[in-house]
């Protein structure tokens, strides 16, 4: 069966035992509520290497003071129940720590009122997602090197649908010598398109309905990518315009509320995540990624356009 801990020490007495066995260790680090996206993580994971751990850890550091820290799903049970489905030998361990373990100084919530080590990314979290949560990739690279350092796996495994954190994770990784590869699977969609997130459990039947218009947007970008259009403003606008009609469809046809309000909508260089104003060209590619309010649900959601 899955090992399961909630001591940092028994884990690291496991993986240290795998080391003696000659065993690699594949590691995919999560705040549980567990789905098909966190499924083909560890899926990819086993695929790689001889052992997968998963953390489950609702991080309060990349929560701000007015976000969904106190009720973000925790589901524990039922995280064991889908690993253990992925069959025998697929999730070798799983580490629950607690806060305590994980913040041994504590954790404010309130950046200003913080002490202890944290972990920034300069030049790559201000931006983007930075923008509506300035202090959120503070929080996770802060975690991610906690975990990194308490895994040590050869291997770790995120989400193309968390593009940024991709981007903060792998340079991170880079500018601190964690001896570790670093490998970006691509996004698990519902059937229907819209990206899986632990915060689709927050969607109204109405509202996850609606939600559908930020895979919409993202698709009518990609397809007038694919014919020829490379100026940013007009890929950009293309899907302003679509959330635009489909709110006025929603609101001729039903007497439903149109619950949704953008965050973002734009276009980034791969490279550095700078904002691309102009002309896209083929070489470079560019990242469009866009966040929306569904209610007070905040989703993402991302697309590669050339990029290798
Ligand atoms: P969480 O949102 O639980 O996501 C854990 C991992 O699953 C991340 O790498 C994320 O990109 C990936 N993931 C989520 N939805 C996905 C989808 N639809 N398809 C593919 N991958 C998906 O991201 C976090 O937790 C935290 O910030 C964490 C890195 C654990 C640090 O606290």
């Amino acid at each position: 069966g899955i090992r399961l801990f909630n001591k940092i020490a028994d884990f690291r007495a496991w993986r240290r035992q795998l080391l003696l066995d000659r065993q690699t260790l594949g590691y995919v680090p999560t705040m549980g509520a567990l789905h098909q996206g966190h499924l083909a993580l560890v899926t990819s994971a086993k695929n790689k290497c001889d052992n997968v751990a998963l953390t489950i850890f609702v991080n309060p550091a990349q929560f701000s003071p007015t976000e969904d820290l106190s009720t973000y799903p925790r589901t524990l049970q039922g995280d064991l129940d889908k690993l253990a489905a992925l069959g025998p030998g697929v999730a070798s361990a799983v580490l629950v720590p607690t806060v305590q373990e994980m913040y041994p100084g504590g954790i404010e919530l309130d950046v200003s009122k913080q002490k202890g080590a944290f972990v920034e990314v300069k030049g790559l979290s201000h931006q983007l997602e930075g923008v509506t949560r300035p202090h959120f990739f503070r929080g996770v690279a802060t975690v991610v090197s906690k975990f990194l350092n308490i895994v040590q796996p050869e291997e770790v495994f995120f989400g193309q649908k968390d593009v940024q954190q991709c981007s903060v994770i792998k340079t991170m990784i880079r500018d601190l010598h964690f001896p570790i590869k670093m490998n970006i699977c691509p996004t698990v969609r519902e059937d229907d398109g819209l990206a899986m997130s632990s915060r689709n459990a927050y969607l109204t039947v109405d509202q996850r309905r609606h939600a559908l218009v930020v895979h919409n947007a993202l698709s009518s970008i990609e397809s007038l990518y694919r014919n020829g259009e490379r100026h940013a403003p007009t890929l950009i606008q293309a899907g302003i315009d679509i959330i635009e009609r489909e709110r006025q469809q929603v609101e001729k046809n039903s007497n439903l509320d149109w619950d949704i309000k953008l965050d973002y909508l734009n276009i980034n260089s791969p490279e550095d995540l700078s904002e691309l104003s102009g002309e896209i060209n083929n070489e470079d590619g560019c990242i469009v990624s866009t966040a929306v309010f569904v209610g007070k649900t905040r989703l993402i959601d991302n697309l590669l356009l050339d990029v290798k």
